[in-house]
């Protein structure tokens, strides 16, 4: 199927989520830069953007820069006094992301925060930072819940939290599984069925990515 899911997933792309110049150089220069090619997707990057303008966010934080390509999508649904904070633990990585949020124009609204992320959310807690309205969490995901957890404390009444690469082609569904990755995610849907703090769905979904999913959480 996966040659059907990237027919379809270009098909939709082209028509609905084009890639500009910035957006093409984004992950031209991952990929010369020798990164992973595991940014989202131009569809799943759309849907990104209209959930930020949906929310009507101000303030962005995403775990997990990568070269920066979410980061255009959400930082260009911004207001112009919105402000995207982003953690990334590779500095090579961050300094990619610098410079294709440069060339997309975006970079005065966004600030990278190169540690580990949950040093950077431990610090952001103690310094108080003003609340986020939208939440990205797309790093490792061992550590998924314990993110996820710590943008809770930092985010808003209302605000949305959209995790990434929950589904692992199914892997998911396995209790037993072995890999820290599952046992993340597993601990994540945990969490959820038990905090009265947020509330969440799971969407399975495929493309040029093959097979894995989205949790989208509000914060009540
Ligand atoms: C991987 C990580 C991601 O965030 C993703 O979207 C796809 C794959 C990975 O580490 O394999
Ligand atoms: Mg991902």
């Amino acid at each position: 199927m996966q040659k059907l899911w990237d027919q379809v997933d270009e098909y939709f792309a082209r028509a609905l989520s084009p890639d500009d110049d910035a957006l093409t150089h984004a992950l031209t220069a991952s990929a010369a830069a020798g990164l992973p090619a595991i940014a989202v997707t131009p569809n799943q990057g759309k849907l990104l953007a209209m959930l930020v303008r949906v929310r009507g966010a101000k303030r962005i934080l995403e775990i997990g820069t990568l070269g920066g390509y979410s980061t255009i999508w959400m930082a260009r649904a911004l207001p112009k006094d919105g402000k995207l904070v982003t953690i990334e633990i590779s500095e090579k990585h961050a300094d990619v992301a610098r410079r294709n949020l440069e060339r997309a124009k975006v970079a005065d609204r966004v600030e990278i925060v190169v540690a580990p992320a949950l040093d950077a959310l431990a610090d952001m807690k103690k310094q108080r930072a003003e609340p986020f309205e939208f939440v990205f969490i797309d790093a490792d995901k061992a550590n998924i819940d314990r993110y996820f957890r710590a943008s809770l404390e930092l985010s808003a009444r209302g605000a949305v939290i959209v995790v990434d690469n929950v589904v692992r082609e199914g892997a998911v569904v396995d209790a037993k599984s072995k890999d820290a990755n599952v046992q993340g995610v597993r601990r994540l849907t945990e969490f959820l069925t038990i905090t009265p703090r947020a509330t969440g769905t799971a969407i399975q979904t495929v493309g040029t990515k093959g097979y894995d999913g989205f949790i989208i959480a509000t914060v009540g």
